[in-house]
């Protein structure tokens, strides 16, 4: 089984961090998106990386997608990951994968928490992926990773 993390947070940051904790004890592969330029979704620059992005994700059996609270809600850089799935990944093209989700901040309302589950859920849903559930601290990340 192999196992992506991607990260939408800070280089090595809190977010990072939870993932770690999440996944600790397994083999894995990390993508820090800070590292790579995807564009947002209608921009079309020469340099722009989502294909290696989505190469990888396709390599993976498991997805864990880390997410700080920005804003009330998943980071830009995730929600660009996302939104770029829109067109040239087909629906359903991800069967058979399962995708982790890890989301934290400073103090987020079980509203914002709600929300985002909400769209990481229906993204998995779209491309055909089993959602297993978010981790928000340390605790929820020790339960979660009994699944992994
Ligand atoms: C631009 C920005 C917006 C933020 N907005 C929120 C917010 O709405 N709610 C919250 O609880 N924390 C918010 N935070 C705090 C971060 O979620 C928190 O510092 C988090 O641990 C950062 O994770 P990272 O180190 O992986 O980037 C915000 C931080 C930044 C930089």
């Amino acid at each position: 089984m192999s196992i992506l993390f991607i990260c939408g947070g800070e280089k090595d940051g809190n977010t990072s961090a939870l993932g770690r904790e999440l996944l600790a004890g397994h083999d894995f592969d990390q993508i820090d998106l800070v590292d790579y330029k995807v564009y947002d979704y209608g921009q079309h620059f020469d340099d722009d990386q989502f294909d290696e992005v989505l190469a990888r994700f396709k390599q993976a059996d498991t997805i864990v997608l880390g997410s700080p609270v920005y804003w009330h809600d998943l980071s830009g850089m995730v929600r660009n990951l996302l939104d770029r799935f829109y067109g040239p990944v087909p629906e359903g093209s991800m069967a058979g994968k399962r995708l982790f989700f890890v989301f934290q901040g400073a103090a987020p309302t079980p509203a914002m928490l709600e929300r985002a589950e909400y769209t990481v859920n229906r993204f998995a849903g779209l491309y055909g992926m089993e959602y297993m559930g978010m981790a928000t601290n340390a605790r929820e990340a020790s339960e979660l990773a009994k699944e992994l």
